[in-house]
């Protein structure tokens, strides 16, 4: 099994059946990075409102550095897990400070910033900035176990690096946002949990 026998296919089934997500109409960093951070531990339909009054309201990095943490935290209730709220404000203050309001596209400088790890990098870093960084989340342990008919504990942290390994190889140098995106997308529409439809596996 090649890296592109897995890519191709998924990539091309992505751009007929990708969801209308509005962090996907973007191609701006700060936009994407805040979709990213919502995400973390939070579903896609929860997190969609709350990105878009979050946006409303700190339209611009520079908008969010300068807000207040009380008004922050106002738009970030109910979402849950209020350090990513306060990390992503500091973050932007950091981003302001010392970047000139520009995302940072390195891997070392994003990870500098508050509430960046190597997950939210790899994301980020893809799909905004079309950097070649394989993301691990999961949805892409249960596709890249099932694709590689890995039968060990998912929970397993030799699990995890195999599957790291598998998609850094397979991430393409084009729109490697779009394959990470199409992994995640058919970890969570097809290739889910429980009940996969495996008739509709690309
Ligand atoms: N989960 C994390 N990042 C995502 C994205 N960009 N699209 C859909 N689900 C995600």
């Amino acid at each position: 099994m090649t890296a592109d026998s897995f890519s191709d296919p998924l990539i091309e089934w992505y751009q007929t059946h990708k969801r209308d997500l509005p962090w996907r109409d973007t191609s701006k960093p700060y936009n994407i990075w805040v979709s990213e951070i919502m995400l973390q531990q939070t579903r896609v339909d929860t997190v969609i409102p709350y990105y878009h009054r979050f946006l409303e309201a700190f339209p611009s990095v520079f908008d969010l550095a300068k807000a207040d943490q009380q008004q922050v935290l106002k738009l970030w209730e109910g979402l849950g897990y209020y350090s990513r709220g306060r990390n992503l404000h500091h973050a932007a203050q950091q981003v302001v400070e010392k970047y000139n309001g520009d995302v940072p596209s390195s891997y070392k400088e994003i990870t500098s910033l508050k509430g960046i790890g190597p997950y939210t990098a790899s994301a980020i870093l893809s799909i905004a900035y079309q950097k070649k960084y394989a993301v691990v989340d999961g949805n892409v342990v249960r596709v890249v176990t099932r694709y590689n008919g890995i039968t060990s504990d998912i929970r397993k942290s030799s699990v995890k690096k195999e599957v790291q390994a598998f998609m850094d190889d397979a991430v393409p140098a084009l729109n490697p946002g779009d394959f990470n995106q199409a992994v995640m997308e058919l970890g969570a529409t097809v290739c889910t949990p429980s009940n996969p439809d495996c008739g509709s596996c690309p």
